[in-house]
């Protein structure tokens, strides 16, 4: 079943995506959660480290494994994935350092897949949308059934994500991500998108025809998802159950 809910604004998104991972969180505290990088779950780790500091949830018996990161980038930029959720969310938590997991160039990718598997498989996923429709880094034209791997970054994800960088040459080109399959693997998933610059992907992937031309469409089919829109993100207004 999917579940979809529009909030005034991305403080009200923010707080109920806050109440669903800690939810997640304290019903099965060995949780296998995937994270997501990108503006958008800014305001739910913020939420979540309030939540620990109130003692609310505590991270000591969770796995979690990101989504994507860039290649390219040396050890500790800044703008590397690893640096975003140490920075956002890692830092601030009792997380212990062996429980985090990046999908790596390095080594094989697809080994991230397995790794997955030998921890039980991902109890819940969180997801943001690019413009252009993408989750993770699965650019428009992934295949449904891909798996962890090397990709190229289409030219309007590398337009998007220039606003980070000081120089658009700055971006690299290229990210390991986990697949399509990988993601729809996942027990749950917790989709989040805000903004206007987003409401044309909401509409194609929650609305429009289940295509590889639009990542995020294969979502229509996830026994499990939760939508979360602001206003500007669901202007079209996409119906609250599918
Ligand atoms: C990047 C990430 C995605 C993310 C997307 C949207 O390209 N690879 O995982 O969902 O950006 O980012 P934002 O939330 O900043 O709009």
């Amino acid at each position: 079943m999917t579940f979809i809910q529009s909030h005034y604004d991305y403080e009200g998104l923010s707080d109920f995506a806050a109440y669903v991972v800690s939810n997640q969180i304290k019903y099965k505290p060995t949780s296998l959660i995937g994270f997501a990088t990108g503006s958008t779950p800014v305001g739910l780790y913020k939420r979540l480290v309030k939540r620990y500091d109130e003692g609310d949830i505590s991270f000591d018996q969770l796995t979690t494994v990101n989504l994507d990161e860039y290649i390219g980038l040396p050890d500790g930029h800044e703008q590397s994935y690893s640096a975003f959720m140490q920075h956002h969310l890692f830092d601030h938590v009792n997380i212990r350092p062996e429980s985090i997991h990046f999908p790596s160039a390095d080594s094989e990718p697809s080994n991230f897949d397995l790794m997955i598997q030998q921890k039980g498989g991902i109890d819940l996923q969180i997801l943001g949308l690019g413009t252009n429709g993408h989750i993770g880094f699965n650019e428009p034209g992934s295949s449904f059934d891909s798996l962890t791997r090397v990709v190229d970054l289409a030219s309007s994800t590398i337009q998007d994500n220039a606003r980070f960088f000081d120089h658009i040459d700055d971006v690299p080109t290229q990210a390991v991500t986990m697949g399509i399959k990988t993601i729809m693997n996942a027990r749950k998933i917790l989709l989040l998108a805000s903004g206007a610059s987003k409401a044309d992907a909401v509409f194609s992937c929650l609305s429009g025809p289940e295509t590889e031309d639009v990542p995020g469409s294969c979502l229509q089919s996830h026994p499990e998802l939760t939508v979360l829109l602001d206003d500007e993100a669901n202007k079209y207004y996409v119906d609250s159950m599918i």
